[in-house]
């Protein structure tokens, strides 16, 4: 299987994923999960937390408020959208926008474990705490995880079961949302992820 089925395959697994405690609020919303957008082929991941109202509408990751945000701060640090993969961890909506349960994280991770599989991304941009905290507990880096407004623009590197990572944790796009006076510090964040990928080449 190539990368584009393997993903087209998590998508129709989390279509179904009856399990899921978001999977019956999704029907009856008559909405979509959101599994991810971008180059199958991206040296960068951006993983998200859920999606909202807008991007459970269409399917698509960052299609909303914090999207228009989101791409500000790639364009901001020379960075096409185009060329990275954005996902979430959570894969479905929570009611109301509410902070994923760790019981919906789990559900899902495995999803996002899959997909990071599938990708090898060189660099991951972890948005926001929640999805912060699940890669750097996952995947070698537990014993320097805290509080996203001590981490957040740094740069760490640790091994994953395809090579060396880097991760680099970023404020949440959503924070500048009803404060736009953030907006600077997240470029700032992003300028460490463009770096990151300068020293790839
Ligand atoms: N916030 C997220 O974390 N992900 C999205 O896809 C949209 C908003």
């Amino acid at each position: 299987m190539n990368r584009t089925e393997e993903l087209k395959k998590i998508k129709d697994e989390v279509l179904n994923l009856k399990t899921s405690p978001l999977y019956k609020v999704r029907v009856k919303n008559k909405v979509f999960p959101v599994i991810g957008e971008g180059s199958h082929y991206a040296k960068i991941m951006l993983i998200g937390e859920a999606p909202g109202r807008n991007e459970a509408k269409t399917g698509r990751p960052f299609c909303g408020a914090a999207g228009k945000i989101l791409d500000q701060l790639l364009a901001s640090a020379g960075i096409e959208r185009k060329s990275v993969y954005i996902t979430n961890i959570v894969k479905d909506r929570p009611p109301f926008n509410r902070d994923p349960f760790p019981d919906e994280i789990a559900a899902y991770a495995p999803f996002l474990d899959r997909q990071i599989g599938i990708l090898k991304p060189k660099i991951i941009g972890a948005l926001g705490r929640f999805s912060m905290r699940y890669v750097m507990e996952t995947y070698g880096l537990k014993d320097q995880a805290g509080p996203i407004g001590e981490l957040h623009g740094k740069v760490f590197r640790t091994k994953f079961p395809y090579g060396e990572v880097t991760v680099i944790p970023l404020y949440h796009p959503a924070v500048a949302v009803y404060d736009a006076r953030q907006i600077p510090n997240l470029k700032m964040d992003f300028k460490a992820v463009a770096r990151a990928l300068k020293e790839l080449s």
